[in-house]
């Protein structure tokens, strides 16, 4: 149940004692450590005036994807749309950056700050459709969580 990892992330991300950047790269760590089918796990936020998307504390593989215009791929599409993208085969989208050739699903959650929104978690899965409604509920309530130490 990804319910119960709720206090985990709330006992990470309020940790005043580590920088901001640091309890979200363990944020991702525990998420990519804990949920099997959680294969690559990031966070990209809105590059200052850009209309681009920079990428932030993550875990997993590096990515050679460090900066994504708004409207490409999976992330700059959700940077434009403001909703949550869930991807249950790349193979099958066109407007795909592939990051790895082990992915076969992706999900994307918009980040919101006073209504903007100001970034996005991205999860990349080598497990072919494995994203529930659960997962985007779940993510929805960690990015909510992040929003207030942002
Ligand atoms: N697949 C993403 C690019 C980011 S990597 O998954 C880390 C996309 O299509 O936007």
């Amino acid at each position: 149940m990804l319910a119960s990892l709720k206090p985990k992330v709330t006992t990470i991300l309020s940790n005043n004692a580590e920088s901001v950047e640091n309890r979200l790269a363990a944020l991702c760590n525990l998420l990519r450590d804990t949920i099997d089918y959680y294969d690559w796990v990031g966070f990209y936020f809105k590059n200052g005036d850009k209309k681009e998307l920079k990428l932030g504390p993550y875990a997993g593989e590096p990515t050679d994807h460090t900066i994504i215009p708004f409207g490409k791929g999976i992330c700059g599409q959700v940077a434009v749309s403001n909703e949550n993208f869930v991807v249950p085969d790349v193979a099958a989208q066109d407007n795909y950056i592939a990051c790895s050739i082990t992915v076969k699903a992706e999900i994307v959650v918009p980040l919101f700050k006073n209504g903007e929104n100001i970034g996005q978690i991205d999860i990349d899965s080598n497990t072919p459709d494995p994203f529930t409604e659960e997962d985007e509920r779940f993510l929805e309530f960690v990015n909510q969580e992040v929003s207030q130490i942002l």
